[in-house]
Formats: C-alpha cells, structure tokens, sequence
C-alpha cells in the first residue's frame, strides 16, 4: 500500500503546493492579504475563526503578498520600534528584547518563510490606525530606516523579531501623525535594498481620497511598487461604485501614470473582507468580482485586490480565493486599451451629469453639469471612468454612414440640454435611437439631481441616467451615496439615458 500510495500522495501534494513561481509585481491578478491584526477577533466571540498563525492563509494560491500589521510603535523603550500582531504575538503576552518593547515573534521565522518558498511576498506594514509613528528630522527618518533594515530585512541585529526569515519589503499604512520626511525614510531603504541580491518592494496604503491625507507627499516625491488604495471607510468607497462623483480609481491611475516616480506603480482596490472588517465599503463577493475586472479592464496601472485582513476573509467563505479567481480568469497579464467610444470632448460646450466624452487619453464621465475642460482634479466635474486609446470621434455626417442605429459617438454636444444639436440634422434618420424595446423607466421631463437645491421627501431626480426619489428632505446628498437619502427607482429608459450620457437630444 505504502508503494502505491506514496507516489500519488507526492503528485497531490505538489498539485495543491505549485506552482511555486515568484511573486509577480507586474501582473494584474495579485492579490494582497493584510494579516497580523485579527480583525475577525476584534468583531466576534467565536475564536475558532480567530487569526492562525501566517503559514495557514498560504496553503494554496489565492494569496500573492501578505502585509504584516503592524509595527505601530517607530521608537519605543531602548530607541526601538515595538511590533503588535493581536494574538498571534504582541509585548504584552510575549517576550520582548531586553530594554524594548519589542516582543520576540521568531518562531514565526518559519511561517515566514514556509510562505515565501510558496512564491509569496511578506512585507512589514508600518502604522495602522492607531500607530505612534512619525518623524521629526530627515536623519531620524533614515536612521529609523537603518533600523527596519537591520531588524526585518537584509541587515543583521542581535534583535531580530522574526529571526533569520528575511521580509521582502514595508509598506506604509501611515493614518496619522505628521507626513513629513518619510521621502528620505524609503530612499534610504532603497538605497540599502537596491545593492542586495534579492527584490525587495516597498508599498503604502493610502485612503481612496485624493490626495491622501498622511502619505501624498511621499507618493509624490518616492517610488513605490504598489500601492494599496483604501476603498473603503470613506464617500469614494467601493459602496459608492459606480456613482461618477465619488468612485476615483482613474484618479489614481492618473496619478500612477503620470505623477509617481514610479510610472509602473500598481494600484490596487482595497476592501474590506467582510461586512465586519470596515465601517463602510464591504460589497459582497460577485459585486467586487465586477468592479475589479471592470478596473481591470479599463486601467493598465490596475495591479489587482488587497484585502483587511485575512482572518475575516478566511471566515467569510474565502472571500480571498474568490476575488483571486475572477482576477485570474480576466487575465494576469496584458492590457488592451479600450476605444476611446466616447465622442470627442468639445471645447467651450456644457454636459448635463452623467455625459461622457473622450478626451487626453481617458473615457471622461460628467459627474454634475459640466462646462470646464476634463482634469485628474479631485474637485473637477469629470471622474475618468476608464482609459482609451485613439481619439473620439469629432463631428462628421460623413463618418455615419453604415453605423448601426446605436452609435451616438459622432455627434457633438451642444450647450444645453433642451436645444437640438447643431450636428443632428446631419444625421440620417436610421440613425435615431428607439427605446421601444429597451426596459426602463421613463425619465422625460425630470430634473437632473443639482447639489445646490433642497428637496423634499418624495422629489424626484435623474441622476448618472437613474431616477430616484428622496426619501426625506435633502440637500447636496448624492444620489446612490453613502446616506442613502434616496431610492434608486431604476435605470433611466434608452432615450432619456442617451440624453443623460452623451448629451444628445434624440431626434423624433
Ligand atoms: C505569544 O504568546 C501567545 C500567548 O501566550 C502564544 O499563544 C503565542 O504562540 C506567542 N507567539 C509567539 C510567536 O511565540
Ligand atoms: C552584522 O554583520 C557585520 C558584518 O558581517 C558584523 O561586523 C556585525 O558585527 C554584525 N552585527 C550583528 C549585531 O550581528
């Protein structure tokens, strides 16, 4: 039996262990798994779904990097940083270097490392929400990152918490306290990790708002690997989706691909594991499967999934290996530019909310009456809504000719809502949307939502080719946002929708 059995014992597991290629920092199906804060603890009693040591979230291939949360002490008793991994390892219940805070976690070398021969990264996440972090000089900055060297990464120390397992980079999760001088604390790491003779990443987790309140100088003025953007806890969450005036990943791959050091940054949408795991932005499983292969496929910075944390994705049905499924069918490599199907942004004409257009590179979504030129501006009136290659198409009777009876790309906008278009008696009358067959429900002659108006309970609004009714008194509350003021009564039918995207009066 023995004989028999061992071979196919041998090929199961190295099924279920391969492959083991290297983590991948160009692909677009990662997915990163906070661990270290056993979030699912914090929220409920049942401690058998309590954090597991980290060798237990890396059985198989739904996890590609896992961020260790948190050193949350910078300088402590004895000049060195204390790290706290909730159960699993803190100064309180552990045994801490003499002199320190500083708890010994080293007989996790071997979870550390039994992860990394599976082809995962373990990095070191610096901060957290309730961090005691910061730094009150450039050559204390560098010094600390002297000490994150010697104690976590390549360096030697006599006080290693994690022993002789060598962690493949940090990653700032800075929620508080100064931003100033983390630009010099990343050089310095890079200046020691660029000489090494492995790869090292170095990633940062600022909030989906834009700019981040704690990291944006250093996004700015340091390279990154990737960064894991926070949608959640905030109006732009993943709750939001897709609601053009507060969802913004193109803001952020705007800023990758134009504003970074790096230009090759990977973004990644965070959410939240569970319903538990953030006060707002948890969406369940198949909707934030479509939102990022939606990213996916609409942004080339998009590098895949981070999740908080991996306690509550374990517990909450592998929420972990489900969105790493969905990633991985939409394909971990290549990008394919979408069209730029949007017509061609004209400038000096208006575009009720909702109007899309093509211009500079991105499909630009109005998120209220728009009249400026489309801008990466957090506080603009367009939201990019996906990247595009090729320019729209401008105004021409000629390019119509053949076009099915759908196509609105080809004409122009025009400086109202009510006025026909100049362009549209150049439009052959086969041309002229029908919305006999499409579902919907009629939106003639309703307002478009306007944040400066009070509405009372009842009014109704059009919002982002939606109708909606608010449900008490309301004033600059967007429609589909986080106070849930007002109902969705459903999407818009196809005339008045056209009218809502693309601006066109459709002809009778
Ligand atoms: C830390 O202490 C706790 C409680 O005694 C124990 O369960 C855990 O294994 C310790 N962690 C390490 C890394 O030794
Ligand atoms: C670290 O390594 C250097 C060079 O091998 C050695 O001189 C130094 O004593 C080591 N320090 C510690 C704390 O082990």
């Amino acid at each position: 039996m023995n004989l028999m059995l061992s071979p196919l014992i041998f090929i199961a597991a190295s099924l279920i262990f391969s492959p083991t290629s290297a983590f991948d920092n160009s692909r677009y199906d990662n997915v990163a798994v906070y661990w270290g804060q056993n979030s699912y603890g914090a929220t409920h009693s049942d401690t058998a779904n309590f954090q597991q040591r980290l060798a237990y979230y890396c059985n198989d291939n739904a996890i590609d990097a896992f961020p260790v949360a948190f050193l949350n002490i910078f300088v402590g008793p004895g000049g060195l940083p204390s790290i706290n991994l909730a159960n699993v390892c803190n100064p309180t219940d552990n045994s801490t270097f003499p002199g320190t805070a500083l708890p010994d976690c080293s007989s996790l070398a071997s979870d550390i490392q039994t992860c990394q021969s599976r082809g995962k990264i373990v990095t070191l996440s610096l901060g957290g929400a309730t961090g005691s972090v910061g730094f009150s000089s450039d050559n204390q900055a560098s010094a600390f990152a002297q000490t994150i060297w010697d104690l976590f990464l390549g360096g030697n120390s006599s006080t290693r918490p994690f022993g002789n397992a060598v962690l493949d980079g940090v990653d700032l999760d800075i929620e508080g306290g100064s931003s100033d001088h983390y630009a010099v604390f990343v050089n310095k790491i890079r200046s020691l990790t660029d000489g090494a003779n492995k790869r090292y990443y170095i990633t940062a987790a600022p909030q989906c708002v834009f700019p981040d309140a704690s990291l944006g100088g250093v996004l700015n003025t340091a390279s990154f690997d990737a960064i894991y953007v926070q949608f959640y806890n905030n109006p732009c969450g993943l709750q939001s989706y897709p609601i053009a005036s507060n969802w913004n990943f193109g803001i952020w791959d705007n800023w990758a691909r134009t504003t970074s050091m790096n230009k090759n940054v990977k973004v990644y949408i965070g959410a939240p594991a569970s319903s538990t795991a953030a006060g707002s932005g948890y969406v369940d499983i198949s909707t934030l499967q479509n939102i990022a292969v939606k990213m996916r496929q609409s942004f080339p910075s998009f590098g895949g999934v981070m999740l908080w944390d991996a306690s509550q994705a374990f517990a909450n049905g592998r929420y972990d290996l489900a969105i790493k499924n969905a990633l991985a069918a939409a394909g971990g490599t290549g990008f394919i530019y979408p069209s730029c199907s949007a017509p061609a942004y004209v400038s000096g004409s208006s575009y009720p909310g909702g109007s899309k257009v093509s211009y500079g590179g991105y499909i630009w979504q109005a998120k209220w009456y728009a009249s400026s030129q489309p801008t990466s501006n957090p506080n603009g009136e367009w939201s990019a809504i996906s990247a595009c290659s090729g320019s729209g198409v401008l105004s021409s009777s000629s390019t119509h000719t053949g076009l099915p009876s759908t196509t609105t790309t080809n004409i122009q906008p025009t400086s109202t809502i009510n006025t026909p278009s100049t362009s549209t008696t150049s439009i052959p009358s086969t041309t002229t949307p029908t919305s006999t067959s499409t579902p919907g429900v009629p939106c003639a002659g309703i307002p478009t939502w306007d944040r400066t108006i009070a509405y009372q309970g009842g009014a109704q609004v059009v919002y982002v080719a939606h109708l909606w009714s608010a449900k008490w008194w309301t004033e600059a509350e967007v429609p589909g946002g986080t106070t849930e003021v007002w109902t969705d009564d459903g999407i818009c039918a196809l005339s008045i929708r056209h009218v809502a995207e693309t601006n066109i009066r459709p002809t009778s």
